[in-house]
């Protein structure tokens, strides 16, 4: 069995680490695709992942397209290498519609293969993948005036891969809040927030109905000060290692429904600590197409 894993770009060297930890064998790299022997493992760093590859001749540019069109009807391209070839391919292939979101919305689920040219006749692809994004790219239709910076897109894409977000009337600890983002994003949907930073929110955020600032460390929290919580949200720049103790601390009070955290890397990735968020019963860590050298934590409530 051979599983492939697409690193997202700028994030191969995190992929490779992470594998290489995992004990996964890599038989092949072709630019950011890894190609592995065995099943796929919960690779955190990887954008996409591909199940079950297959090696498929390509006689000529109609035959490779009717072998993919044979396995099923979506595919995305990943072409590093020979996009010429691989560009005529596509063009023989069905559309595959990639409009970009609009929050709150969920994910598509309609089935998307991916594929790839390893030599100019010789093609890999995989019918079935971890992500129902192209290459694990998601794009959203912005809101290019309400937010105060750009994190928002990082919340926005952990919540439509959830496929849930707060409703309104819930509770959501925002941690790290400063300017607003997030905290615009929970509003938004007509959560109660209170938003966490000891730097002030954006005014416009800050006045938005629902939203209390606490001007104090996260890290000083009580949670019984606090009381029950549906959401609670990290985006605090601080090590994963100290991110962890404070999720266990909430965890083992029994008030949080739901977490959505940033795990922030500064300088070589601190695996260890990842590999200690996705040994919680129940989590996800993911990579997501909107983070810089951070992995999002989640665990929601069945
Ligand atoms: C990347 S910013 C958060 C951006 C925010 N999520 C948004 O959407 O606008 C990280 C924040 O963590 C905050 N921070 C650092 N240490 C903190 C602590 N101990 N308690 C609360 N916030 C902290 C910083 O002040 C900073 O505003």
């Amino acid at each position: 069995m051979t599983t492939a894993y697409l690193a997202a770009e700028g994030f191969a060297d995190q992929l490779q680490e992470e594998l290489q930890r995992a004990g996964v064998a890599v038989i092949r790299r072709h630019e950011r695709l890894f190609i592995c022997d065995g099943p796929a493992i919960a690779a955190a760093w990887a954008a996409n992942i591909w199940h079950d590859c297959v090696e498929l001749p390509v006689a000529s540019i109609g035959s490779a397209a009717r072998a993919l069109r044979d396995i099923q009807r979506n595919w995305a391209m990943y072409a590093p290498l020979h996009h010429r070839r691989a560009a005529l391919i596509e063009e023989r292939l069905p559309h595959v519609s990639a409009r970009p979101i609009v929050f709150p919305a969920a994910a598509p689920v309609a089935p998307l293969g991916s594929w790839t040219l390893l030599a100019p006749d010789r093609l890999l692809a995989a019918g079935r993948c971890s992500s129902p994004f192209a290459n694990g790219e998601v794009a959203f239709v912005p809101d290019k005036t309400g937010p105060p910076n750009r994190a928002y897109l990082k919340l926005w894409e952990a919540l439509v891969r959830l496929g849930r977000w707060p409703a309104a009337g819930e509770r959501c600890l925002d941690l790290g809040a400063s300017p607003g983002g997030w905290t615009y994003v929970l509003a938004g949907l007509g959560a109660n927030v209170i938003a966490v930073d000891k730097a002030p929110l954006d005014p416009g955020v800050a006045a938005m109905a629902g939203v209390e600032w606490l001007g104090e460390s996260a890290f000083a929290l009580e949670p019984a000060n606090i009381g029950p919580i549906d959401w609670l949200l990290s985006d605090i720049a601080c090590y994963p290692g100290r991110l962890l103790r404070l999720v266990e601390t909430w965890r083992a009070s029994g008030l949080v429904k739901n977490f959505v955290c940033t795990l922030k890397f500064q300088g070589a990735t601190d695996h260890e600590a990842a590999a200690a968020f996705a040994a919680i019963p129940g989590a996800q860590v993911q990579h997501l197409h909107h983070n810089k050298h951070e992995l999002t934590f989640a665990l929601l409530s069945s």
